[in-house]
């Protein structure tokens, strides 16, 4: 079978290797035929920023060295073709349509390192490839050919929302206003998300091109950052002085400053990006006063546990939520996939067709 492997320095040096199809699948573990897999932005990091990640986590002593040459990304769909008996075969049978959990042990709760360390595609090896032996995954898609499978943007996109909320509670009502930075997958996956549970939504963008694409999925108001740079005066003025109860904040250092003054009184931003770079500068005196004065909260989010994917995967079956695939490339075109989502070009989803269904 063909597998994609990275040395982690460089989109363009990854390669297509030929291995033998695994055949040694332990009791509680199937074997899944790949049928598409979806990157996020976290697998373009992992392959072109592998120094300075793995010397962070170093530093930090919270992650062990990663291999040096291993399967690239995270989210993928698949159909069981094998499985390992007798524990496996009391929940899934062959032909099954199955997910990929991209941190299998994380159940419930907060992410803890323990699930990172678990992680597909980065510490662990990933899902580009034809075959892969899976322990940890969900049903798959729907008869309605709904594209559930992408798991990472989705629930990291829905925590973002509902961080701290009961389950099956969900934030809604037009009266809760969230700001959605960017149109990459997390965002479009939370306007979709948000549109959905009735929220007042503000979508910034580079592009007025992508802003109307936001639009005719029901963003209620835009944002052009590029032509707005100051955009939380912007916000503040749709927002009759409000500000965003909930800002889903991708961009990191160069965004921040301006998410805390959009952040509405008593509000949260859900920081769960660094898309503008990582830096390891002290935060400046300022954000932490306006936090203050605000009494807003700044929470890390790092994707979601099982239970809270299975509700927000309610909210999609209810709504008829089909998740937004910008590109589908072949499996050989895997680098054109990569590079096409590391120029942005994409809204919403890139995705790689592995085998056919
Ligand atoms: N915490 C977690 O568990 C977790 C999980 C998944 C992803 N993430 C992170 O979440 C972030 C978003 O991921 P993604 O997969 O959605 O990425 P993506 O699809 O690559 O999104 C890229 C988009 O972000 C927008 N953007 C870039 N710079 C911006 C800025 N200064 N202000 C506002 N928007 C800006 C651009 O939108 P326009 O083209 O519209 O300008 C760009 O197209 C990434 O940093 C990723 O690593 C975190």
């Amino acid at each position: 079978m063909k597998q994609w492997v990275t040395l982690m320095d460089g989109i363009d040096r990854l390669q297509v290797q030929e291995v033998p199809e695994p055949i040694d699948i332990k009791e509680d573990e199937v074997l899944v035929r790949i049928n598409a897999v979806a990157i996020n932005h976290r697998d373009i990091k992992s392959m072109t920023e592998f120094i300075t990640i793995s010397s962070m986590a170093i530093s930090k002593g919270g992650m062990r060295l990663l291999p040096t040459r291993m399967v690239p990304t995270s989210d993928a769909s698949g159909t069981i073709v094998k499985v390992g008996r007798p524990a496996a075969a009391t929940k899934w049978r062959e032909g099954d349509r199955v997910l990929g959990l991209v941190r299998p042990t994380h159940l419930t709760g907060p992410t803890r390192s323990e699930h990172h360390a678990l992680g597909l595609g980065f510490p662990q090896p990933g899902v580009l490839t034809e075959y892969r032996v899976f322990s940890g995954l969900r049903p798959g898609a729907d008869t309605a050919g709904r594209q559930q499978h992408f798991l990472l943007q989705l629930p990291l996109a829905w925590m973002a929302l509902n961080w701290d909320r009961p389950i099956d509670r969900p934030v809604r009502g037009p009266q809760t206003v969230v700001l959605l930075q960017g149109t990459g997958g997390v965002s479009i996956h939370a306007l979709q998300q948000a549109t959905a549970l009735g929220l007042t939504t503000i979508v910034t963008s580079s592009s007025d091109e992508k802003l109307l694409k936001a639009q005719e999925l029901g963003a209620t108001h835009t944002v052009n950052y590029n032509t707005t740079p100051e955009w939380a005066d912007e916000v503040l003025n749709l927002t009759q002085g409000k500000g965003a109860d909930i800002i889903v904040e991708t961009g990191g250092p160069e965004t921040m400053p301006q998410s805390v003054r959009a952040v509405a009184e008593g509000g949260v931003i859900s920081a769960v990006g660094v898309l503008t770079g990582m830096t390891e500068e002290k935060p400046q005196l300022a954000i932490g006063l306006s936090l203050i004065n605000r009494n807003a909260v700044l929470k890390g989010i790092n994707i979601g546990p099982r239970d809270r994917v299975e509700e927000m995967m309610r909210l999609y079956q209810q709504e008829d939520i089909h998740p937004i695939i910008n590109r589908c490339f072949k499996f050989d075109g895997a680098k054109d996939a990569l590079t096409y989502m590391k120029d942005g070009f994409h809204f919403g989803k890139v995705v790689i067709k592995v085998n056919e269904d």
